[in-house]
């Protein structure tokens, strides 16, 4: 292997036992590269082409007050695979807001969990108070890996091959981009969303595969809402007002507080390139949604399919420190409970069914991107650790048969979101491998492994060690290379 490192950033922050900043959230201050990667294990497969990059959270600064782990500094990692040979990078995202706390010397935002007024300038997102710190997700589109914020913020441009900064996407609207921004690999068409507290409260767009706004729309909410995540069919996307959101009357006094409403879920069915007045409504039972896996059409029906909350206002969680059980409780699956779920809005009647595919508590899923849009078979989830925000392990559904296959990482080894990478010439849908970055608590490292779909509970068929060990943190994105490079892959 052979390393280079970049100059060290400022760093103010201060030794601490905060669960989100020690153990696999500490934070990574340290920028490489790392070319022809060893492994630890197996071999690294030749029949892959492309990169697979996880975005992460890495406080840089002492935080001004409680700290969410959300809070934290983007950074993303970066391993590429060509010809049976893996390199690898990680960098932050120079956001605006990380470059003026970089000339500060210290933090200059409070967070989430931090009372208004926290901060030393105004603040961004659709809180209004935060750092816009670009670090919750990133996808590929239009040959640039773009980086996001789920409380909404500017979409910051990286090269996806050597993690160049590229600045700031210039499609990016003023009420900014959620996260989970979603790209159609078929046509290069990227969608998304933003929501605020001003009227309209949310809006729609679409940037075609050259980097052109074909449509953007406000989508009317009756009030301030929370959506974290869409999903599109071949011909819609699939927007939501779900009754989780910040209480009205406390939101008035700048305190963000969320509350479950007694109202239903609501999803809005809109065409691609559809108006604020073409949107359909349909109503199905109330919950918070974090993520969707994929949407399809099938006769009159548009299915779709996500991970639906059984108790998305957990009570505060008791074995947290003092002072961060409500936050913690917000962050362990084993306290809001997600469910893989099926929701069928039908265009004919205009009704909703749901239906219920598991039973056990998983999310943060993921299905071979060639499919999205139209009907898939494969759904693979993970689940994480009860009373902390860490992935465990791995479960692979097939939705035809019903069946599942799954995997548990050893004690100590926790992974990172999983996308599926197809084979060259793949077959079939799951003809490919999960990919996911482990981070190592016993022994202090980490390394990137690939589960071949077709063999999924024999676990990892290869481990790649990285060159340091990296923070935790939320969303990660597979791009064969010639999407990177083409902009689209034909069906
Ligand atoms: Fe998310």
């Amino acid at each position: 292997m052979k390393l280079e490192r970049l100059p060290p950033i400022k760093s103010s922050l201060k030794p601490t036992n905060h669960p989100y900043l020690t153990g696999a959230w500490t934070p990574q201050h340290e920028q490489v590269t790392a070319y022809d990667l060893e492994v630890i294990e197996g071999a690294i497969p030749d029949d892959i082409d492309g990169v697979y990059i996880r975005n992460t959270e890495n406080q840089v600064h002492q935080p001004l007050g409680r700290h969410h782990p959300f809070d934290a500094d983007a950074m993303l990692h970066q391993i590429s695979f060509e010809g049976g040979v893996a390199s690898y990078r990680n960098r932050f995202v120079r956001t605006r807001c990380f470059e003026a706390e970089q000339i500060a010397g210290g933090s200059l935002w409070g967070g989430l969990a931090d009372p208004w007024g926290t901060s030393k300038r105004p603040g961004f997102g659709a809180h209004g108070g935060l750092k816009d710190n670009a670090s919750t997700d990133v996808v590929v589109h239009a040959g640039k890996a773009i980086s996001t914020f789920y409380q909404c913020g500017e979409p910051y441009a990286l090269d996806p091959e050597n993690l160049d900064q590229l600045g700031v996407a210039h499609w990016g609207p003023l009420d900014g981009v959620s996260a989970h921004c979603k790209v159609d690999e078929r046509t290069g068409d990227l969608l998304f969303f933003n929501y605020s507290t001003h009227a309209p409260y949310m809006h729609y767009g679409v940037i075609d595969r050259f980097g052109k706004v074909t449509n953007y729309t406000p989508i009317p909410l009756p009030g301030p809402r929370l959506p974290h995540d869409m999903s599109f069919s071949e011909r819609y996307s699939i927007l939501n007002d779900l009754p989780v959101f910040w209480d009205a009357s406390l939101l008035e006094r700048n305190i963000h507080a969320i509350k479950l409403h007694d109202l239903p879920s609501r999803f809005a069915v809109i065409p691609r390139y559809g108006k604020a007045d073409d949107v359909r409504w349909f109503e199905a039972e109330p919950t918070y949604v974090l993520h969707f896996l994929n949407a399809y059409e099938e006769g009159s029906e548009i299915i779709m399919d996500g991970y639906f909350q059984e108790n998305p206002t957990p009570k505060p969680l008791k074995t947290a420190p003092h002072g961060l059980e409500h936050m913690m409780a917000y962050l362990d699956e084993a306290s809001f409970r997600p469910k893989l779920h099926r929701w069928r809005f039908d265009l004919a009647t205009g009704k909703t069914k749901e239906e219920r595919l598991d039973d056990r508590n998983l999310e943060f899923g993921m299905i071979n991107a060639r499919v999205a849009g139209r009907k898939h078979r494969y759904v693979y989830s993970t689940t994480s650790k009860p009373g902390w925000f860490l992935f465990t392990g791995f479960v692979k559904h097939d939705l035809e048969t019903g069946e599942s296959w799954s995997v548990t990482l050893p004690e100590g080894r926790y992974g990172s979101e999983a996308p599926f990478a197809p084979r060259i010439n793949a077959k079939d849908e799951d003809d490919g491998y999960l990919v996911s970055f482990i981070i190592d608590e016993n022994a202090g490292t980490s390394e990137c492994v690939l589960i071949d779909c077709k063999r999924f509970d024999e676990g990892p068929v290869v481990r790649i060690a990285l060159p340091h060990k990296i923070s935790s943190g939320t969303h990660s994105v597979w791009a064969d290379r010639k999407f990177i490079q083409e902009g689209v892959i034909g069906a």
